[in-house]
């Protein structure tokens, strides 16, 4: 197994009307020995581009890469050790689930009975060995997805390189397949490289994630980081359903009491403007600020009816009323609005609450993200 090294990788291409479309734009990023390492971001920010580049199926304008220390810039993609399961992976129709799996390393030369044990061996992992001689036509969008992922096991490589495998998968299947691969990984100590556009398929895979957008990595932390600690408005309202709210607003000083005021422009006659305020952790933080336009971010369940408000934590109480509910049964968004600023707060259980009702609201301002209005930097 080896460690990938990808530094300062740039890709464009041709675009409709001669354009130049910057796929990868200066992207940095390693992935450790035996590390699942998930790429994440939105469709078109350049993640089946660097995969394709990684794997040797286009090639790098400018930057490198080097697997296990050794640049491979100019290794053909044959003879960098490296498997690739595309999005939209085709299984040979004429040939059986055996023969499928067995393909690569015949074209390979390798003798019969390696072949043999590796293909069994990797069928008892998949959970395939019943239909080993079955066609791809008779096997469900799982199955097959797991015979994609089973020609690539028998090859050994030694990076794993996973585009969006399991996109074509209903939910249930998804759930299933994830927690096979996470397991699939523990077994093989293999270092994988898996893409997904899905925040909640990042969350719950990864050892760490890397957030890509517009051909760049803006984070890559462990899970937990990247949720508490986004280091940009892009990274925290991307991971994170229903996403974080975001106020654009000024900080303000109010006889020594550090508070965000909200932008509500214009604001509705009567009704007082949106003002937060900043507990004291926060409040050092920021303190030669004010006057200063940001914006604050705050997450769905950081919000909490007044009637119920989160204990010990410096609280903001706000009048707003509800808008629109959507109940998943075991928690419920609700979204409001506050004069005329929108926003939307998870709850959980299935509150008895009605459209168009007012109600008083919490929000936990310890756990409010600050952001540069221009810049969208975080400031804490
Ligand atoms: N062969 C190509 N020719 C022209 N543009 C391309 C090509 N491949 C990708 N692109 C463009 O590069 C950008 C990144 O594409 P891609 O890497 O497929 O994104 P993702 O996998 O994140 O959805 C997109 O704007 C896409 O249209
Ligand atoms: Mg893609």
């Amino acid at each position: 197994m080896a460690r990938v090294e990808i530094q300062s990788l740039c890709k464009t291409f041709r675009g409709p009307g001669k354009r130049t479309v910057r796929a990868v734009d200066g992207l940095s990023l390693s992935v450790e020995d035996g590390e699942l390492l998930v790429l994440v971001g939105p469709s078109g920010c350049g993640k089946t581009t660097t995969l394709r580049l990684l794997a040797g199926l286009e090639a790098a304008d400018t930057g490198s890469i080097s697997i296990a220390g050794q640049p491979v810039n100019h290794v053909p993609a044959k003879d960098r050790d490296i498997a690739m399961v595309f999005q939209n992976q085709a299984l040979y129709p004429h040939l059986s689930v055996y023969e499928n799996m067995a393909f690569g390393l015949k074209v390979r030369k390798h003798p019969l009975p390696e072949i043999d044990s590796r293909v069994r061996e990797a069928a008892e992992m998949l959970g395939l060995s019943a239909c080993l001689s079955s066609r791809p036509t008779e096997l469900s969008g799982g199955q097959r997805q797991r015979v994609a992922v089973g020609r690539a096991i028998v090859r050994r490589p030694r990076v794993f390189l996973l585009d969006e495998p399991l996109s074509h998968l209903d939910p249930q299947m998804r759930q299933q397949m994830r927690a096979e691969i996470s397991r699939l990984h523990s077994r093989l100590g293999a270092t994988m490289l898996y893409v997904t556009h899905d925040q909640v398929e990042a969350m719950t895979l990864g050892h760490r994630i890397a957030v890509m957008n517009e051909g760049r990595i803006r984070q890559a932390a462990p899970p937990l980081e990247i949720y508490r600690r986004p280091v940009d408005r892009f990274v925290a309202g991307f991971i994170g359903s229903p996403p974080m709210n975001f106020f654009l607003g000024t900080l303000i000083d109010r006889a020594g009491q550090l508070c965000f005021q909200a932008d509500s422009n214009p604001r509705p006659p009567g009704h007082p403007s949106l003002v937060l305020r900043i507990p004291v952790a926060a409040a050092s933080g920021l303190r030669g600020m004010a006057g200063r336009e940001l914006l604050l971010g705050i997450r769905p369940e950081n919000i909490a009816g007044a009637h119920n408000p989160p204990p010990a934590s410096p609280a903001c109480t706000i009048e707003a009323r509800t808008e629109l509910i959507q109940s998943a049964g075991h928690e419920t968004f609700v979204y409001f609005l506050s004069g005329r600023l929108p926003f939307v707060a998870r709850f959980p259980g299935s509150d008895g609450l009605t459209p168009g009702a007012k109600v008083s609201l919490v929000f936990d301002m310890s756990a409010a993200h600050f952001f540069d209005a221009s810049t969208e930097r975080a400031l804490l």
